[in-house]
């Protein structure tokens, strides 16, 4: 029996699977891990984290599944997006890796627009306007504030690349994840020397680009036998880890979106061409379906804020043995009514990148009185990112793309009550499916892919992924979230100066 492993290395940890060649799922394991935040507005990891966690991931699916090595045919590689992974000429981590949530570059973004000749010139060439998370202004911040790292850099690899050099020692990415490094010409899907020249980077820094179920190696002799497996065991490019969890969603023809609860959130739509929003608040970015695109905007802080309202304010419920947190905040808030009386909620607590790319916006609790309790405040959480989520639909429903079918995935659909929240404010159907387990599920595919398991990621897809409930919109709730979503919409506005002033306090 062939049987293939996903890898997803996320940001607040690291998630292994593995399925047969029917696309069963035969053993996962997770092992997380924290995110640095040296300074305000900052996010670091040591890739070293990452590796670790892969290790014993690994090892625990191979244990736990029972396989026979050899029967482990191929694996798929899924990470966190834009990251910045710093190596030496001895392949030696210079510093540690800035994530996708750090927002120290908007200095590098302007440099990076104005060296392209301008907004519209840069997106023509690597179809996105710059953005603090992309990786590009984070070469650039290395080269302007830690010159002599800068002096030192001999390549730059995205989180899950630093993990296939460690596993095959071949330098290679994907053109999902490589599109969010602003240094690949999307439509070409291949690296824009004319960008590159203009930032006078040298393009022996970046990886061979692949199409997501090419294989890219296999893995070395010694690495295949600290994990229990074989060195015929192949490495496919696999997917960032939007693309990827696209793909684990069933997201590879046109009219089906997702809306996903992760860390970030992110609604995501498949495109059989590039299709752009000429004011460039969606990316445009190349899709783990070879030859396909996707566009997609990104909420940063969505189930994350959720969890930073657990983690941070309802202490002693994070606390309680035996129960879960989300689980308990989730039923104090579907005891209050739609629209959480009167309360909103902005999620800003990272800045912001869709529609208002501003690493200076700011978190809000906004009309709160002495009557609102916890739930209202969870609810509240919930309702506003469902609100910013609906700001990316509404830029795609503008643009007449086609909407058949909204699959809601990542740790924050497992709650029913969420989906609900999800359908009502976007008034739209929330379809919850069979697959759970997003990116690393569909990284696993790829590999399937990869090895000629199935004829096509699509193919795929179909035997494996089905849609098993539908969150219907309810018709009051939805005129009342309807009146509360241009409300929303202003207080981003309203608040901005207020929270560029505070921002730097
Ligand atoms: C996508 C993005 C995030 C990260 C999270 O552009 O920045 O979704 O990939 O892992």
């Amino acid at each position: 029996m062939a049987c293939y492993i996903g890898i997803d290395i996320g940001t607040s940890g690291t998630k292994s699977l593995m399925i047969d060649a029917d696309g069963n799922i035969l053993a996962e394991s997770s092992s997380s891990y924290a995110v640095a935040m040296p300074k305000p507005l900052w996010t670091e990891q040591d890739p070293e984290l990452w590796w670790n966690a892969t290790l014993k991931t690994v090892r625990a699916v191979v244990k736990q599944s029972r396989v026979k090595p050899a029967e482990v045919k191929a694996i798929g590689l899924s990470g966190q997006m834009h990251g910045s992974v710093f190596l030496d000429k001895r392949n030696s981590v210079i510093r540690p890796a800035l994530l996708w949530n750090d927002q120290r570059t908007a200095a590098e973004c302007d440099e990076i627009t104005q060296a392209a000749g301008g907004r519209s010139e840069l997106i023509r060439m690597v179809a996105n306007p710059a953005l603090t998370g992309f990786t590009a202004p984070k070469i650039l911040w290395l080269r302007n504030h830690e010159p002599k790292h800068f002096d030192r850099l001999t390549r730059v690899l995205l989180p899950k690349d630093e993990i296939r050099r460690r596993l095959t020692g071949e330098f290679a990415t994907d053109a999902s994840d490589a599109s969010g490094t602003l240094l690949l010409d999307v439509v070409r899907r291949r690296w824009s020397t004319e960008l590159l020249s203009k930032l006078q980077l040298d393009s022996s820094l970046l990886a061979q680009v692949y199409e997501s179920e090419q294989v890219t190696g296999s893995l070395l002799p010694e690495i295949a036998s600290q994990l229990g497996l074989t060195a015929d065991c192949k490495v496919v490019a696999g997917a960032g880890d939007c693309a990827a969890g696209a793909v684990g969603n069933g997201i590879v023809r046109k009219g089906i979106l997702t809306a996903s609860l992760g860390t970030s959130g992110v609604i995501f739509v498949h495109s059989d061409e590039p299709q752009y929003d000429a004011q460039g608040r969606l990316h445009t970015f190349c899709h783990a379906v070879h030859g396909k695109w996707h566009m997609m905007g990104v909420t940063l802080s969505a189930a994350g804020s959720l969890q930073w309202f657990v983690s941070n304010i309802c202490t002693e419920l994070a606390a309680r043995r035996g129960t879960d947190p989300f689980h308990l905040i989730t039923a104090e808030a579907a005891n209050t009514e739609p629209g959480s009386s009167g309360l909103l909620f902005l999620p800003y607590l990272a800045g912001e990148r869709t529609p208002h790319a501003d690493p200076l916006a700011r978190g809000a609790f906004v009309g709160l009185t002495a009557a609102h309790q916890r739930g209202h405040l969870s609810r509240a959480i919930m309702e506003g990112v469902a609100m910013s989520l609906r700001e990316s639909l509404e830029i795609m429903r503008a643009l007449n793309v086609p909407i058949k079918e909204l699959r809601v995935s990542g740790g924050g659909a497992k709650s029913p009550f969420w989906r609900q929240v999800l359908a009502d404010v976007m008034n739209q159907p929330a379809c919850a499916i069979n697959a759970e387990q997003g990116p690393a599920f569909g990284v696993a595919l790829l590999a399937a892919v990869g090895n000629g398991q199935f004829k096509s990621i699509e193919e795929a897809c179909k035997a494996t992924i089905e849609v098993t409930s539908k969150s219907v919109p309810r018709r009051p709730v939805t005129k009342l979230y309807d009146r509360l979503f241009p409300v929303y919409q202003s207080l981003y506005h309203s608040l901005k100066s207020a929270n560029t002033a505070l921002a730097k306090t």
